[in-house]
């Protein structure tokens, strides 16, 4: 049931910021395929509000913005690579500018239209370059129009990525990744597809919680491949959980966006109290670790169901001229933000872990590179600062296509294509009940053991359900035709077990790994990424 392999120069999986950026600038030089596992626009990146973070005002500066972010990264981000990575925020934003995103801008007191810079958590400064409410629609729409009219670029939509290939070589421990299989989801069959390079833009792993403000897609699929393949992952203790997402049962956790509180939203207790200077001066605006865990603290004290997000105050025509979408949405929910407040909970955002790559996106693995949510960086350290993460895929898919460019001209081997997809051993699935039910337990125990608030027994609960569903899931594997549940499941699973080893190895509570059982940070054992190589075992990068 198999067909022929497809050769390019590139294989990009994923249609994100980082995926479709990448490919643009790939196309000049190189024949590239974008290989995505739902129509090309769902991804993180077309639900993201608040914007991008950059310096472009003249009273803000590159260093303020390091200093923002090493702050809320709580002593581990990589100081070089948050620099490098501030300094190219407004080439970033030049080039999405060139492409045709509208960013919103308002008159200056010199009459002259400048970009409306709005304010978000750990920022010192207004320096959030923003499309309204609806940033991520404005970029992946402008991005999906530009790339769609490339001919040097092929799309395969609704392929859902298996595993990556890689050849052999010398003494048999030497890889080299040169390829992939792809389930083609409508026509139920297993691609293959070969390239000298492969780059990873799959995007985080939120959906292994309960509760999260991601879209389905975002089921950890790069972060398993990379680690099957044999890669380094670091620092996937760290799962952000974003304070405000709406409140219903209908709303599948809609995220209010934190540019709600940059503009003066007041967070409330069920009695309309404010709360959050009881935990940290900064208020509304502290950074997103602290204010969701006061969230949680207040609900758990107050046996209250939800919290709550007031901006009435600035009154229906500015909520309606910020936030129109989000306006519009919860109305759709039945409420109406310009005269009530919003009920917030807490839900898991962000994966700031992920496949270790230097500073051209490479991974440590031959011929694959990783960009975007799926890598470790250095840039978010234990806490990720808000609207950091799409500049971050924006100079990272930049740096490699550099990087590509450069190693194409060099001349590269001739690949060797993935043999054809076995399927002689395996039947149709007879019960996938198996696969649901194992997908809600999964959500469940990570929300309940490695949530917001972890201790040492509930890890290692998770642990011992994580090690029996791992078992399971290997099974039928082994016995079953693949579907894209039975894949996400996989992919699921590993990501849960990178994630509860590394909270297992972190003996201390830092950024957004907070623990009973370790309150406080330990600046003297610690202070350094958590790495995890292949054979499993936590080993420290000083
Ligand atoms: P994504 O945009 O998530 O794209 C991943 C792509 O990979 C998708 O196309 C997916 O289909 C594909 N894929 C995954 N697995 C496979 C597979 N096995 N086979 C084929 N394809 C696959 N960040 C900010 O900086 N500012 C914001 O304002 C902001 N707001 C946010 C609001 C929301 C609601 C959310 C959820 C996130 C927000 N973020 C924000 C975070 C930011 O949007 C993401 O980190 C960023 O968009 C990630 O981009 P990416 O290209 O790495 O991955
Ligand atoms: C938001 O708009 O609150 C999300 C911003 C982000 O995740 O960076």
């Amino acid at each position: 049931m198999s067909n022929d392999c497809q050769n390019f120069d590139v294989l990009i999986i994923g249609s994100g910021a980082s995926g479709l950026n990448l490919a643009l600038e790939l196309s000049a030089f190189a024949r590239v395929a974008v290989i995505t596992k739902s129509e090309l626009k769902e991804s993180n990146t077309y639900y993201a509000q608040g914007g991008i973070a950059a310096v472009l005002d003249e009273h803000d500066s590159i260093e303020a913005h390091i200093k923002d972010t090493l702050i809320a990264g709580a002593g581990l981000c990589d100081k070089d690579v948050v620099r490098f990575i501030v300094e190219h925020g407004r080439e970033a934003i030049e080039k999405l500018v060139n492409y045709g995103v509208e960013f919103t801008t308002r008159t200056a007191s010199s009459g002259h239209a400048e970009y409306h810079l709005t304010r978000e958590g750990g920022h010192s400064h207004r320096r959030i370059v923003h499309a309204a409410d609806a940033t991520g629609q404005a970029i992946e729409s402008t991005l999906e129009e530009r790339v769609r009219s490339q001919t040097n670029i092929k799309l395969f939509e609704h392929h859902n990525a298996v595993d990556l290939w890689s050849e052999r070589f010398g003494d048999g421990k030497t890889k080299r990744v040169t390829g992939l299989y792809a389930l083609d989801i409508k026509a139920d069959t297993v691609k293959s597809f070969s390239a000298p390079f492969v780059v990873l833009a799959t995007g985080g792993v939120s959906k292994v919680y309960l509760y999260t403000s991601n879209p389905d897609i975002c089921t950890g699929d790069g972060i398993a491949m990379a680690w099957r393949a044999g890669c380094s992952v670091a620092n996937m203790e760290f799962t952000q959980f974003h304070p405000t997402c709406l409140y219903h049962p209908k709303a599948k956790s809609f995220l209010v966006t934190e540019a709600v509180r940059g503009e003066g939203g007041h967070l409330l207790d069920p009695k309309g109290r404010r709360f959050m200077k009881k935990f940290d001066e900064r208020g509304e605006l502290a950074p997103r670790d602290v204010v969701a865990r006061a969230i949680d603290f207040e609900m758990k004290r107050m046996g209250a169901e939800c919290m709550y997000l007031d901006i009435s105050h600035k009154g229906q025509d500015f909520i309606e001229k910020h936030f129109p979408m989000i306006y519009k949405n919860t109305k759709a929910f039945g409420f109406d933000m310009a005269k009530e407040p919003l009920p917030i909970v807490p839900a898991a955002h962000y994966t700031c872990g992920g496949v270790m790559v230097n500073r051209q996106g490479r991974s440590d693995v031959d011929g694959l590179y990783a960009i975007g949510e799926v890598t470790y960086t250095g840039l978010h350290g234990a806490n990720r600062m808000a609207s950091n993460s799409l500049l971050e895929c924006l100079v990272y898919s930049s740096a490699a296509a550099e990087d590509i460019r450069a190693r194409l001209e060099a001349g590269v081997d001739a690949p060797v294509s993935p043999p054809q997809w076995d399927e002689s051993q395996v039947t149709d699935s007879d019960e996938d009940v198996v696969i649901t039910h194992n997908w809600e337990e999964l959500r469940r125990f990570m929300w309940d053991y490695v949530g917001i608030v972890r201790t040492d027994k509930r890890l290692a609960r998770a642990q011992n359900r994580i090690d029996l569903l791992q078992s399971e899931i290997a099974e039928y594997y082994g016995h079953f035709r693949v579907s894209s549940d039975l894949l996400e499941l996989r992919n699921l699973a590993v990501c849960a077990e990178l994630i509860i080893r590394s909270a297992l190895a972190r003996k201390e509570s830092r950024g957004l790994h907070y623990t009973l059982d370790y309150a406080e940070a330990d600046n003297v054992n610690q202070r350094h990424p958590t790495k995890l190589t292949p054979n499993h075992c936590p080993t420290e990068t000083p």
